[in-house]
């Protein structure tokens, strides 16, 4: 029978390197590397566990220079021979599993950098102001310092080569220094470098040209924004334009996708961007260029194979879902499309670490950045009874990974379905990820021996915690009802019960303005309702990571849905909500109160039983906090069992 992925996974050749399927990982930084910036053995071990989902995986971004820039701590390096012994072991990992792999090479962040040096201004093409403080103005590059930074690109490119890489990828996108030079919003030169677009192209040219002279017969890629979207960025036309250009100078792919620091939610899609964001214009570039293309954003494997099937694009850029799942690519060829891990689009533990520089991690995937160990797949030597309250995300993700390791595992929901509070969390169609997972954890946990006993409230003296070894609470959360007069009415209603199908009135205000009441209220305002929020903080869901606020704040107010911070709501009556400010009380008519203030744990069990030492609690009813932390919590609980 043919595969339905048949395109995305036919072998391919990308100059003269054989693949064995069009899926091309992007580069994602790990943070994994040595305090040197250079590969460690958790770090090719994390990209070599991919080799079995992408036919090419592209490292993160790597310096080629500290000449001009200083190389932020945890930035991976080829800047010195120093780097060749474990991009040397990268390459063997990779080939010992019939993969292949290839190395981000940048020129630098420019006004993009994050830690600005007094003593060396940011570089970029022109006098640019820093994209965060506009005080600080970048310095132009001088023409032979352009000069040394091509010639560092064919350094770090022959280092490449002797360690046995198989391919390059030029890190020209989202506003860092290259792209400095390409756009005409940042560079203002006169000399040959600025002005026309072969001009402005010269650098990259030059870099391209540099990379070959350095890895002869190496693929050379190249990753092009093509659409910076903010006002005055550039625009698919224009990339064009810059793609023939690189096309010219010897490129071999062109990889695709959209964004710019100002418009950073392209950079690393949100959930609220939806399924294959960033493939608007990639049909246009494969029609006029006669190199390959990669379009990459939220791609689904449906997308992935209709694009290259009806000749849209040759390569699937495929990034987080490959962190969520390493076996993305491994799974269609088996047919077994309904098995890979689904990435949640939630930034949190790979994008939201990096900030923060932590190590990559995951929401879904707790083996991310532990894959020397492959702990979770240890059998143990002695199964145990494992009874386990909650079939939330850290219930169920518990339940998966005892399991896995041999223990018997008895799961005790009180409800009638699986999934705890994802499931409301998962109605608005933006969040459907969230609900692809419940699905995920029904077939793994039908495979494994799990018993889920749907509809079984479990209390302190349950004959059902008598015989286990040991207990895993995942009891989750209750609301939070705060004691504010008329929040017991009847025209007020819990967020979540909101979700699950309450009726709701035309005029709706959602007081707590947190993620779970701001994804609230644009599900509603998307389906036509009149809402308002109301936050006592400053600021809307300043408890979502900053990329993923962009989104919901723009989305926010492209719905036409009314912010009110820094006010308090101190009652409810029958016709809406007082609220009280720096400026007074005010009262905002509501058919529908909210009730979004948000949830406490659910610790009657946990204390119940607290002092027995085979029992632990995971989750919402430790401390309130994200998906991913959940599930990694459930992860580690049952590892430890
Ligand atoms: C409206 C809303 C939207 C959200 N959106 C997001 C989001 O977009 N991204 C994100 O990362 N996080 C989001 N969250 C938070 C996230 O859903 C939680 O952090 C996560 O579900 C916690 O998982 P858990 O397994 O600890 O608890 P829960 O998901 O609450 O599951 C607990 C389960 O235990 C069961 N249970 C409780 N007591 C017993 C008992 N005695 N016996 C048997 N069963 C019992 C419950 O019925 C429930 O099924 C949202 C939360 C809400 C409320
Ligand atoms: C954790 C993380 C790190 C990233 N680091 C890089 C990088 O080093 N170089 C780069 O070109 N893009 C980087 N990106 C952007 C991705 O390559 C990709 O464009 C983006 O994740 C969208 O693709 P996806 O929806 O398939 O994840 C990074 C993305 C993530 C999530
Ligand atoms: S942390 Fe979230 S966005 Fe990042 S790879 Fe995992 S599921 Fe996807």
């Amino acid at each position: 029978m043919s595969n339905a992925f048949a395109h995305v996974l036919e072998p391919v050749k990308l100059g003269s390197l054989e693949l064995r399927n069009r899926v091309v990982m992007v580069p994602m930084g790990t943070e994994m590397g040595d305090h040197h910036g250079h590969l460690t053995d958790r770090e090719i071990a994390y990209y070599a566990e991919r080799s079995a989902g992408a036919g090419l995986v592209c490292t993160g971004i790597n310096a080629v220079t500290d000449d001009y820039e200083v190389i932020n701590e945890g930035l991976g390096r080829v800047d010195t021979d120093a780097a060749i012994p474990g991009l040397t072991r990268l390459a063997e990992a990779f080939h010992a599993r019939g993969g292949a792999v290839s190395v981000q090479l940048t020129a630098g962040l420019g006004r993009n950098i994050n830690n600005i040096d007094p003593e060396r201004l940011p570089i970029s093409a022109s006098d640019n102001p820093h994209w965060l403080d506009p005080n600080v103005k970048c310095r132009p590059l001088a023409t032979d310092e352009i000069k040394v930074i091509v010639q560092r690109f064919k350094e770090a490119a022959e280092r490449c080569y002797k360690a046995g890489i198989d391919a390059i990828d030029i890190h020209g996108h989202t506003g860092y220094v290259i792209d400095q030079f390409l756009s005409p919003a940042w560079n203002r030169r006169e000399d040959e470098y600025g002005g026309s677009v072969e001009n402005r192209c010269r650098f990259a040219a030059e870099i391209i040209r540099a990379v070959k002279e350095g890895a002869p017969g190496l693929p050379v890629s190249f990753r092009l924004s093509v659409d910076h979207h903010f006002e005055g960025g550039r625009t698919p036309a224009e990339s064009l334009e810059i793609a023939k250009q690189l096309e010219a100078a010897g490129l071999d792919l062109l990889m695709i996708d959209e964004g710019s620091y100002e418009a950073m939610d392209y950079v690393f899609p949100p959930y609220y961007l939806g399924d294959n964001c960033m493939m608007g214009s990639v049909r246009m570039f494969k029609e006029n260029l006669g190199i390959p293309v990669l379009g990459c954003g939220n791609l689904t494997p449906e997308r992935a194979e209709s694009a290259i099937a009806t000749g849209e694009m040759d390569f699937a850029g495929i990034g987080r879902a490959l962190i969520a799942d390493p076996e993305w690519a491994l799974k269609l060829a088996e047919g077994r499309r309904e098995d890979i891990r689904p990435c949640i689009r939630c930034n949190q533990l790979c994008v939201g670490n990096a900030f923060v520089g932590k190590a990559l991690g995951c929401a879904v995937n707790p083996v991310v950045g532990l894959e020397l160990e492959r702990r979770e797949l240890a059998p143990v030597e002695q199964p145990k009874r494992v009874a386990i309250v909650g079939a939330g995300p850290a219930g169920l993700e518990a339940a998966r990974v005892a399991a896995l390791r041999g223990h018997t595992v008895d799961v005790y929901e009180k409800s009638q379905q699986l999934g705890g509070v994802l499931w409301p969390a998962a109605t608005p169609e933006f969040k459907k990820e969230l609900r692809s997972m419940i699905f995920w954890w029904e077939r793994q946990l039908a495979k494994l021996p799990v018993n889920i006993h749907l509809g079984t409230e479990i209390s302190a003296d349950s004959p059902e915690l008598a015989d286990a070894d040991q207990v895993i609470l995942a009891t989750g959360s209750t609301p939070l009802v705060p004691p504010i007069p008329g929040l017991d009415g009847d025209n007020v209603i819990d967020v979540i019960d909101a979700h699950l199908g309450a009726e709701l009135g035309k005029r709706i205000v959602v007081c707590g303005g947190g993620l779970s009441g701001a994804d609230f209220a644009l599900e509603m305002a998307e389906k036509g309702h009149s809402v308002t929020m109301v936050e006592m903080k400053d600021g809307i869901a300043e408890d979502l990571l900053m990329i993923n606020r962009i989104t919901l704040l723009r989305d926010l107010a492209a719905q036409n849905v009314t912010l009110i911070t820094g006010r308090r709501v101190t009652e409810v009556d029958a016709t809406g909500v007082k609220v009280e400010g720096p400026d007074g009380p005010v009262h905002i008519a509501a058919d529908t109160v909210i009730n979004a203030f948000g949830v406490r744990p659910a610790t009657a069990l946990v204390e119940a039983l607290a002092g027995r030492d085979n029992v632990v609690a995971v989750g919402d009813c430790v401390q309130p906090a994200k998906v991913g932390d959940a599930i990694n919590a459930g992860f580690e609980a049952a590892l430890a069992v």
